[in-house]
Order: structure tokens, then sequence, then C-alpha cells
């Protein structure tokens, strides 16, 4: 039985005396032993965040990282630095780095290489747009993603990844994929893994669903067979973000 993983993706959000606060504000509500709860929060809230969260269930997560280890890449974060300072989880390839800061599938798969030598969890980003979704190419599309996203990887790593499936339309737009669209890509990617690797590694991994998760449509998308969770944006920044951790109370 996989553990549901449930997601805050915070952007580009709250000062580091903002996360402070809000993370006291949230930490009672998003109480829940049966899932794993991690807030992915701006670099530079990351050390008040880890410190923040002691004693709680909830990790912290970074939204991006370098590949390479160190040296004259100006302005970049390195994997040993988030380890240093205990965070867990690195959302790799969102489709917001994707679109304004040129990462493709060949730098998320180098990410994802590198955050696996570095014991860091990716939280691995794939979606479509809706141009690709009108056409009939979605299955086509996120496949292609997942197997570059997955070049090199072992089948032990594999099962440790979080993929999260996120369709671009729905992302900030209140527009959320309907739990049966959301579930037969998810289904499509889990199949995906299975004929890269096996049907252990396929039945271990993790999926998530994106774009417009709120309160109300958690419970639906999230009993569904092959969705572990979510990566949620916008409401992971209010006290919403409680009911939708609590999805199943
Ligand atoms: P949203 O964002 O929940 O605000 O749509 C999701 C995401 O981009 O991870």
């Amino acid at each position: 039985m996989r553990k549901k993983i449930i997601a805050g993706n915070w952007k580009m959000n709250k000062t580091p005396s903002e996360a402070v606060k809000l993370i006291e504000e949230l930490k009672p509500l998003v109480a829940n032993d049966d899932v794993d709860v991690v807030f992915c929060v701006p670099a530079i809230d990351l050390v008040p965040a880890v410190e923040a969260v002691k004693g709680t269930n909830i990790q912290i997560g970074a939204e991006n990282m370098y590949y390479q280890e160190s040296g004259a890449y100006t302005g970049e974060i390195a994997p040993n630095m988030l380890t240093d300072i205990g965070v867990k989880y690195v959302i790799i390839g969102h489709s917001e780095r994707r679109e304004y800061f040129a990462e493709t599938d060949e730098t998320v798969n180098k990410k994802v290489l590198k955050a696996f030598e570095h014991g860091i969890t990716p939280i691995i980003c794939c979606g479509e747009s809706l141009t690709q979704r009108e056409q009939g190419i979605t299955i086509d599309w996120i496949r292609q993603q997942i197997k570059i996203a997955f070049l090199n990887v072992t089948a032990d790593q594999a099962k440790e990844a979080v993929i999260a499936y996120e369709p671009i339309w729905a992302i900030g737009t209140g527009k959320v994929a309907t739990s049966a669209q959301a579930e037969e890509v998810c289904a499509a990617i889990r199949a995906c893994i299975g004929e890269i690797y096996d049907e252990a590694t396929a039945e271990a991994i993790r999926i998530q669903y994106g774009g417009s998760v709120s309160a109300s449509s958690a419970p639906e998308l999230f009993a569904m067979p092959d969705i572990d969770g979510g990566l949620v944006g916008g409401a992971s920044l209010k006290p919403d973000f409680g009911k939708i951790v609590n999805y199943n109370k």
C-alpha cells in the first residue's frame, strides 16, 4: 500500500519571516500521520523553514536544484547545500521552470540523477499543454517526458521517486482536471514505469496530481487508484491546505 504524499509548492511567495509565520499557522492543521506532508519553499526560506518544522510531521523541500556539485554557476543551489540543512525533497522540472527558465527533459534527467546521488527525493513534474490535450497527444507526450527523466535511474531509485502529473492548463487556473482525466494519465505513467523497470517498481512509485487542487476536489482525486496525493500551489498557502492534507478524515 503506497503512502499518500501531499506537497505544497509555494512558488515565489513568502519572505523568510512570512514563511515561519505561515508554518506556525499550518502546523496544527496539517497533522495527519497517514500521509507524508512536504512544504516546498523558496530557497531563501529553506533554513528557517527546516527549523520551524522540527518536531512535526512536516518535511521541507526545495523548488529547484542545480545538477553540478559546486563551482561557477552564479545564482544556483547545489545539492549538498540542501542536504546540509536537512532538506529531503526537491521539485524538479516544474512547468514554470520549463517555460520561464529553459529547463528541458535533459536537464530534468541530470537533476533527477544528482538528487538521487545525494539522497534527496525528487518530485519530478510532467504535464501537457491545452493544445497537446486537444490534439490527443497527451499520453505520448507524458511518456516521452517520463522516459527521458528516468534515463539511467536505477529501479531502486525509481521506487523512491515521486512523479507529479500537472496538466499545464490546470495550473493556477482554477480549472482542475476531472478525477477521470487525472487517473487516466497517472495510470499511463505507472504503466510506463512498469515498461521501463518492472511491476514492483511501478507499484512502489508515488504519482501525484497537481493543478488547482482544492479542499473540495482533493478527496475525489486522491481516491483514484493511481493517484497517490497531490502537488498543491495556491491552496498550500492557506489554511485550506490542512483540509487537503486531511482529505481522508
Ligand atoms: P496550483 O499549482 O495548485 O496553484 O494550480 C500547482 C503547481 O503548480 O504545482
